[in-house]
């Protein structure tokens, strides 16, 4: 185990996701929220960052692996709530590459190594290859229990540069469970599962992180009071200053450090969101 930061309530493990999971114990976390790097979308700078395979099954291949060691240690009533967005296979010009936007959260886009685009492993060119399904039905497979497609409508979202489709507006967000009884608080407002919730830029991390509102939301019907929540791709920590301010524990797990100091300097400023979004 690597602890890069601990107080309190929060402890921030420095490494890879698989590594970093392999020493928590089975059972130790009763949430875990998070939104793992998008297929092809961007080059973090990291050496052993996933989101960069050679072909979707690769991808998914990376992300069961993930979750195969986050299920071991979710507690038995536990939940996964699992933010992904889509992809489109590029074309070998290039021309569906700066409109992906796979977040639809930034169209910085990367393309995976040596593919000469984003690889749709045997898709035609501009396709939309339809990821966050492919992930679902791996999780499934793996004794996973999904129980809710939440839609993530983003009212604010940028119009893609497209004239041949609609503007991609929307990402996934599913909650699996470990087992058929899980805990869970009823939303007393039955807000259903399409959630319009508006993107908030955060400039120093350089990367697009989602709304608090996000794991907020999670957190509440997903987390006993008093648990843990865990992120095993905590970025700037949104994860974590949600789980704070709703007073679970958390664990972030991240391969770079300089996100890692992000996330202590808003715990320290008690900095949950980034103002109004744009
Ligand atoms: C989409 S961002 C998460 C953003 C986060 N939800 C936030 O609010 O800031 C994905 C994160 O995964 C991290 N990452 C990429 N590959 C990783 C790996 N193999 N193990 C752990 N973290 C990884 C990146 O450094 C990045 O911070």
């Amino acid at each position: 185990m690597s602890i890069y930061h601990q107080d309190d309530t929060a402890t921030l493990l420095l490494g890879d996701a698989i590594e970093q999971m392999c020493t928590l114990p089975d059972g130790s976390v009763n949430c875990i929220v998070t939104s793992p790097p998008y297929y092809g979308l961007r080059n973090y700078g990291t050496a052993g960052q996933y989101g960069l395979e050679e072909s979707p099954a690769a991808y998914v291949e990376t992300m069961r692996q993930v979750f195969t060691e986050a299920r071991r240690v979710l507690a038995d009533d536990g939940t996964l709530w699992l933010n992904l967005g889509d992809s489109y296979v590029c074309s070998p010009k290039g021309s569906e590459s700066a409109t992906s936007g796979l977040d639809g959260r930034s169209n910085h886009l990367t393309t995976p190594a040596g593919s000469g685009g984003k690889n749709g492993g045997g898709l035609a060119a501009k396709q939309l290859i339809g990821i966050p399904w492919r992930v679902a039905f791996a999780l499934q497979d793996d004794g996973w229990i999904l129980r809710n497609e939440i839609i993530w409508s983003k009212p604010n979202a940028m119009p893609e540069p497209v004239r041949d489709r609609q503007s991609k507006t929307h990402e996934h967000l599913f909650m699996f469970a470990k087992s058929p009884r899980n805990w869970y608080e009823k939303d007393p407002k039955c807000r259903g599962d399409v959630w319009s919730l508006a993107t908030r830029p955060y400039p120093a991390a350089h990367f697009a992180v989602f709304p608090i509102d996000l794991p907020l939301r999670c957190i509440t019907a997903g987390c006993k009071p008093g648990g843990t929540v865990l992120d095993p791709f905590s970025g700037s920590g949104t994860t974590g200053a949600a789980a704070r301010q709703l007073g679970r524990g958390y664990v972030g797990i991240d391969l770079n450090p300089a996100y890692h100091d992000l996330a202590k300097d808003r715990f320290a400023q008690g900095v949950l969101d980034f103002g109004e979004a744009s």
